[in-house]
């Protein structure tokens, strides 16, 4: 079972990036424990991260296309401006799983909109670095 985990903009400055809101690991450490979660559950774990839109939007087509069992989707600010994420969460039939480190809903308004909460299967935030675990156990049981 493949599964794609995506990652937006400012991913990349975890760790070092507003520690008291999204914490002190880096994107590569939980990189590091998805994989050795993976392995224990039956599913190869690949992890891309780009600042920019439409890279989210390809890879998106591209788990499609490899037949991913499911995409763990952080999309970082585009969470809450991206149409184009919408629609391309509604053009493929693999489940996405929304994921955020901090829990959106009790920050600024702003942040209270998701245009990929809309397509997606099911949202994990606010559990830091281990939202993304919660997210993998919720992958293997679909
Ligand atoms: C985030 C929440 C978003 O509102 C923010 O723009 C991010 C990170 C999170 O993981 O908590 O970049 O997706």
């Amino acid at each position: 079972k493949l599964v794609y985990v995506l990652n937006g903009p400012n991913l990349n400055r975890l760790g070092k990036r507003e520690p008291a809101i999204y914490g002190s690991q880096t994107l590569d450490d939980i990189g590091a424990m998805l994989e050795e979660r993976g392995k224990a559950l039956g599913m190869s774990v690949l992890m891309f991260q780009s600042n920019h839109e439409g890279d989210l939007v390809d890879w998106l087509h591209e788990a499609e296309d490899a037949g991913v069992h499911a995409v763990l989707l952080n999309a970082g600010a585009y969470t809450h401006t991206s149409v184009a994420l919408l629609d391309a969460i509604r053009s493929i039939t693999a489940p996405v799983i929304e994921v955020h480190l901090s829990n959106p809903h009790t920050r600024e308004e702003f942040r209270h909109t998701s245009w990929v909460g809309m397509a997606a299967k099911g949202t994990i935030a606010g559990f830091g670095g281990q939202s993304y675990m919660l997210a993998l156990e919720a992958a293997a049981g679909l």
